[in-house]
């Protein structure tokens, strides 16, 4: 039978900080932290699951990870350890391009591991490479690891905001993610978040870490263990999905709240599942609304106020929910999920996956101050931070990116999917300017029937405009045969078609964005610090580079993933 839902209470993960206040001020530290085999209760009713997970000990390692509390201006500087056993607790398909260790025999030899800090600005060498992979001990070493190993450094100068841990290891993404080993990470700014006056502390600012997964009756987590062209991949399917919706933790977990605001910071860490959240009042009560305040790492610059969110794989919205509008005969209210998967098309029934945590409403007090939380002296203001404008005329160059998916003649199911016809090991052909402001237009085309999260690192982005095109039959049969100017001689012919608008709450600086299918994205891509817009301050043109890549970690692992390797400016 299906597990009961809203029985676990939302936890909240430990924190760690990544500052110490010895002296009276902030100043750095250096942190380490593990990745550990342990067990964890995602439900009262499931036995507890075998996980690869985050901790500064496997005894407070928790699913997700601990969140890591930073400070702007403050850096930080963390040793990632790696304390996994010798093998995985999920399959590992060695037919992808994946990290294979020398000792790796059906699974075993070691689990490879990388961290990348998500929507983190830092220097290549800290960004976890997928080739800068590690076992247990770093036993076995990829080939960026480095000759000199160091701590990771994060200079957290970037402006307040929602960043996340996770693997990043070759070909393994999809199956360390799985496992457990993702985590949050916000940045503070107390100079300049405090005067906004959103809902703060503990209890009224949280992070939710949304992330499905398919349980075996004996709890450990299921993950297909046959491909869907399993002569070609024998266990990689395009796209994993999950019958619970887990929310820190816990399978459809529930959280009283007081008659109050709320902020969230909504944080999907799904391999491939898109959430359409809304908020259901019981008795038909009606929507609750989420006031949107910020996208991925960066604030809006104002607010705005949506029923629908749309949060796709890796993406993240910071929201502020006012419960207090709830009336009395609508005491609960639920977290609901309407996205079809794959999306947007896909067809498979949305009833457990419908569902995602409950809200359970405080009585209204029976005199204005008879409880300790019906003062609520949080507001939403109408103004949040600045950051520089999108400024598409200051463009250097137009870049057009291609996403096409490769089907197996016999059955038609996808054996793998690249960008602009390219692996991740050939050489860099998206090579930007660092060491000055450089803006780049990037026209991203999807040739494909699904809907790719494409993420950059380091580089933040707008999407400006997304027009359907005309044509796209002929430009798949003739797309493998384009070089790059004729690639962008047929974007150009084929975007003719209708505009489709960009949500208004998606139009601040993103790391993550949408690329529907059928259509081509322009975005516009700022390599310099979107909030001060001055140039990186380090060398960000360093070795192993970066990657931008669609974030459905299985497409990502097989191999819709190339490297963004910066360039020195030449003027
Ligand atoms: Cu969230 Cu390349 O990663
Ligand atoms: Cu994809």
């Amino acid at each position: 039978g299906s597990l009961e839902m809203y029985v676990d209470e939302l936890p909240q993960m430990p924190k760690i900080y990544g500052f110490s206040m010895r002296y009276g001020h902030p100043t750095p530290i250096h942190l380490t932290i593990g990745m550990y085999q342990k067990k964890w209760k995602f439900h009262r009713d499931l036995p507890a699951t075998p996980v690869f997970v985050y901790g500064t000990s496997a005894a407070t390692a928790t699913f997700p990870g601990p969140t890591i509390e930073a400070l702007q201006g403050v850096p930080l500087s963390v040793t990632w350890e790696n304390h996994l056993p010798d093998r995985h607790i999920l399959p590992w398909d060695p037919t992808i391009p994946t990290a294979i260790p020398r000792r790796h025999v059906s699974g075993g030899g070691g689990i490879p591991t990388v961290v990348h800090l998500h929507g983190g600005v830092h220097p290549p060498q800290s960004d976890g490479s997928a080739f800068a992979w590690f076992t247990a001990g770093n036993r076995d070493t990829g080939p960026a690891w480095p000759t000199s190993p160091a701590p990771y450094t994060y200079p957290n100068i970037q402006s307040p905001g929602n960043l996340w841990y996770h693997d990043h290891a070759l070909g393994l993404t999809r199956a360390n993610l799985l496992a457990g080993l993702l985590g949050a990470y916000v940045i503070r700014n107390p100079a300049t978040e405090a005067p906004l006056g959103l809902p703060a502390g503990e209890v009224f600012d949280r992070v939710l870490i949304l992330a499905d997964r398919s349980f075996n009756s004996d709890g450990s987590i299921y993950m297909n263990s046959t491909g869907d062209v399993p002569r070609v991949h024998p266990q990689w399917q395009p796209e994993y999905f999950g019958d619970a919706v887990t929310v820190n933790g816990k399978a459809w977990p529930f959280l009283a709240v007081a008659r109050r605001r709320y902020r969230f910071r909504i944080i999907n860490a799904s391999n491939a599942r898109f959430f359409n959240l809304s908020i259901v009042s019981s008795n038909g009560g009606g929507l609750i609304p989420f006031h949107v305040i910020g996208s991925d790492a960066n604030y809006l610059s104002s607010p705005v106020t949506t029923t629908h969110l749309l949060v796709s794989v890796a993406e993240s919205f910071d929201v502020v929910i006012d419960f207090s509008k709830s009336t009395t005969s609508s005491p609960d209210a639920e977290l609901v999920n309407t996205a079809p998967y794959p999306f947007p098309d896909g067809d498979k029934p949305n009833h457990l996956n419908g569902k995602v945590m409950k809200f359970l409403i405080s009585p209204p007090p029976a005199t204005e101050t008879s409880t300790e939380y019906s003062v609520d002296d949080s507001r939403i203001p109408s103004k949040l931070l600045e950051y520089v404008a999108v400024a598409e005329e200051e463009a250097s160059k137009r870049r057009y990116i291609v996403m096409y998916e490769y089907d197996d003649d016999v059955t038609g199911n996808p054996t793998h999917l690249y960008i602009n016809g390219k692996r991740l090991e050939d050489a860099a052909t998206e090579t930007p300017e660092a060491g000055k402001t450089t803006t780049e237009i990037w026209e991203v085309i999807n040739l494909t029937p699904d809907s790719h999260p494409l993420h950059l690192h380091l580089a933040s982005f707008t999407a400006t405009r997304v027009r359907r095109l005309a044509g796209v039959d002929d430009f798949r049969r003739c797309m493998l045969k384009l070089n790059d100017a004729e690639r962008c001689h047929v974007g150009r012919h084929v975007a003719g078609g209708e505009e489709v608008a960009v949500a208004e709450h998606e139009k601040g600086w993103k790391n993550v964005v949408k690329i529907a299918p059928g259509c081509m994205t322009t975005i516009v891509v700022k390599f310099f610090m979107v909030d001060t817009g001055k140039p990186y301050p380090f060398d960000a043109t360093a070795e192993p580079g970066y990657v931008y890549h669609c974030h459905i970690l299985d497409h990502e692992d097989n191999a819709m993933i190339r490297p963004l390797k910066l360039i020195k400016s030449k003027d």
